[in-house]
């Protein structure tokens, strides 16, 4: 019996929820990856569905399925895109388009229907807007009772937004999903920029990758190549590498309540922490602070390579 953590990525690849993804399949003693489910957010949901596909097929992974979910936030009739992953939302590199077909079934009702039949419940790793998981959690009421954790990249609690002076982008994009989802009553791991500008990609690490002469490997270092020049953070890697190492990382209990409204402050996550502050509010959420980010990146060069090694990154 594995005690792999049965996990559900929902991403909206982007180059940093692709390495995030070839990290949980590099890990899979660890991270049993039952599903992903793709959301608008850094492009358009067509593109984050195809990217997420493309990026199975990378890998050479054909067991996995994929889900598409909402093609615009809760409000808004179209959500706003990031430049940092190119128009492609890969950096533009060479991949050819997915072979892996997307399944009939929307993302909300997979992750209802996954976590229902997994006994304990799974982990949900939301690395995109919060769309998806917010809907899930509103369409099943009680979908919440079979949510082990939700571990998530998103928002700044104690410095500046990304997309906005206030407001990091995935919170920025969809504040009511977010808002929804800090206030569901689950266990949540919150990885804002506070630790993910930490995790820094080392130039010399993806230029050693390209220079490779393993495809895998040049693609994979071609796409971080692309990315640092525009975003230098492993924003969304930083979500599965706790999932496979926690000592990496440290945390403080937060309760952390979102910002709404149409303006730069949408999508603001406010962080009380003190028992001062926090009155008579409970902390919502660890929010994590840190990370030994040598140690991320030799986590993130050792998946890598265990792709390799098991030969399923290596594409024909
Ligand atoms: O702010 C960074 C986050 O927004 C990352 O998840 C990135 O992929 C984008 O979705
Ligand atoms: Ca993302």
């Amino acid at each position: 019996m594995t005690d792999a953590v049965p996990t559900i990525i929902d991403c909206d690849p982007g180059v940093d929820d692709a390495i995030a993804i070839l990290m949980a399949l590099g890990n899979r003693s660890m991270i049993d990856l039952r599903a992903i489910t793709c959301v608008a957010g850094n492009v358009p949901l067509s593109r984050t569905s195809a990217n997420a596909r493309r990026v199975l097929d990378l890998a050479g992974c054909t067991d996995v399925p994929v889900f598409d979910g909402c093609a615009h936030p809760i409000m808004t009739p179209e959500g706003r895109t990031s430049s940092a992953h190119g128009s492609d939302g890969l950096g533009g590199v060479d991949l050819p388009e997915p072979v892996t077909t997307i399944q009939p079934e929307h993302a909300i009702d997979a992750i209802n229907r996954i976590a229902r039949d997994t006994p304990g419940g799974i982990v949900l790793c939301p690395i995109g807007p919060m769309t998806n998981v917010a809907l899930a959690l509103l369409r099943y009421p009680d979908l919440k009772e079979h949510i082990r954790q939700i571990v998530l990249m998103g928002g700044a609690c104690f410095g500046p937004g990304n997309i906005t002076p206030f407001a990091e982008f995935n919170f920025h994009v969809d504040p009511h999903a977010a808002q929804i989802v800090m206030n569901s009553g689950i266990p949540i791991m919150l990885f804002g920029l506070d630790v993910t500008r930490q995790a820094l990609l080392n130039r010399s690490f993806s230029l050693d990758l390209a220079a490779s002469d393993n495809l895998f490997y040049q693609t994979v270092g071609q796409m971080l190549g692309a990315y640092e020049s525009r975003d230098p953070c492993l924003h969304d890697p930083c979500v599965i590498a706790w999932l496979i190492d926690p000592s990496l990382f440290q945390s403080v209990a937060a309760h952390v309540e979102i910002t709404l409204g149409k303006d730069d402050a949408a999508g603001q996550s406010v962080a009380r922490t003190s028992a001062k502050h926090l009155g008579e509010r409970h902390p919502n959420c660890e929010c994590v602070t840190h990370v030994d980010a040598v140690g991320l990146e030799t986590l993130l060069k050792r998946s890598l390579e265990q792709l390799v090694q098991s030969g399923v990154g290596r594409p024909d």
